[in-house]
């Protein structure tokens, strides 16, 4: 891998990179999409890395489907695919954990203890090999993108780091590999999370300024609804992650909820 990126950057051609964790869908496909138009080269990361995994959850049962993510990457024009086995990326011996003192500590850093850790320790071991140019990440995992901005800033990593929007299913649900795991009528009580965001947006839109009085509407109008389970509903400053009371200007609606056994994220920012 790191010799196919010396070879492009020697003969100066830049280099985008897409990391995910496989199992590819339409909001992969958009970053990969726009990762083409950035740059010369693509390059597409499959790895389901297992220290962003909490010791509950769901990483012996992430979906995988190896055969089908090649034939989307290559239908969609990828110039190389890196799928490394864990024992490559973490040989024994390995030791070393990259940390965000603050931006890790809210929203779902608060619920998955050591996630974001994980995160950003694959991300840079991931971004070491590749060596690219720029690196496209989803505007769905708003806080993973905010941590990975973060710390290539704070390491000097000279990577540009290009968020790109939520991809949604047509009734609202966000797109996600682990949509997969609900059952029909999941699925559509799912959409709550989006409509919950809608209804939030409309009502700052309004003129509601109160914190508090949106999160409440938003856990009634998700409580209601069948098998759901909330984590939790945050209206943060996008910048920082950290609670706001009152919306004076855009901020971030952010929540995770369990429907059925599956947990779904999601989030929209509202503007006054
Ligand atoms: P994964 O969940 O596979 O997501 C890979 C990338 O796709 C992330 O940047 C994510 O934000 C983006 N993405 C997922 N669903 C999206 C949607 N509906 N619309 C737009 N973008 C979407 O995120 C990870 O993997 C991992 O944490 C990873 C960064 C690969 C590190 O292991």
């Amino acid at each position: 891998m790191r010799r196919f990126s010396v070879d492009l950057r020697r003969s100066g051609k830049t280099i985008a990179f897409v990391p995910t964790m496989g199992f590819l869908h339409q909001g992969h496909l958009s970053l990969m999409e726009k990762g083409k138009s950035l740059a010369d080269r693509l390059v597409v990361s499959l790895f389901v890395n297992p220290t962003q995994f909490g010791p509950n959850e769901d990483l012996a049962a992430y979906p995988m489907d190896e055969a089908r993510d090649l034939e989307l990457t290559q239908k969609a024009g990828v110039d190389a695919v890196f799928i490394p086995d864990v024992q490559h990326i973490y040989p024994s011996g390995y030791q070393t954990v990259v940390s965000l003192k603050f931006l890790s500590g809210h929203l779902c850093g608060l619920s998955r203890p050591g996630h974001f850790d994980g995160v950003a320790t694959v991300v840079t071991k991931l971004l070491g090999i590749v060596r690219p140019h720029l690196a496209v990440f989803g505007e769905k995992d708003f806080q993973q993108l905010a941590i990975i901005r973060q710390m290539v800033k704070d390491l000097e990593m000279d990577i540009d780091i290009v968020g790109a929007p939520i991809v949604r299913e047509a009734d609202g649900l966000a797109m996600s590999s682990r949509n997969m795991y609900l059952t029909g009528d999941q699925r559509q009580q799912a959409t709550c999370l989006f409509q919950a965001l809608t209804a939030s947006r409309q009502l700052v839109k309004n003129g509601e300024s109160s914190v508090e009085a949106i999160t409440r509407t938003a856990a009634s109008t998700i409580s209601a609804v069948p098998e759901t389970t909330i984590d939790y509903i945050t209206i943060c400053d996008p910048q920082t992650l950290e609670d706001v009371s009152f919306v004076s200007g855009p901020v971030l609606m952010a929540m995770a909820v369990k429907v059925g056994k599956p947990r779904l994220i999601d989030n929209m920012m509202l503007t006054p």
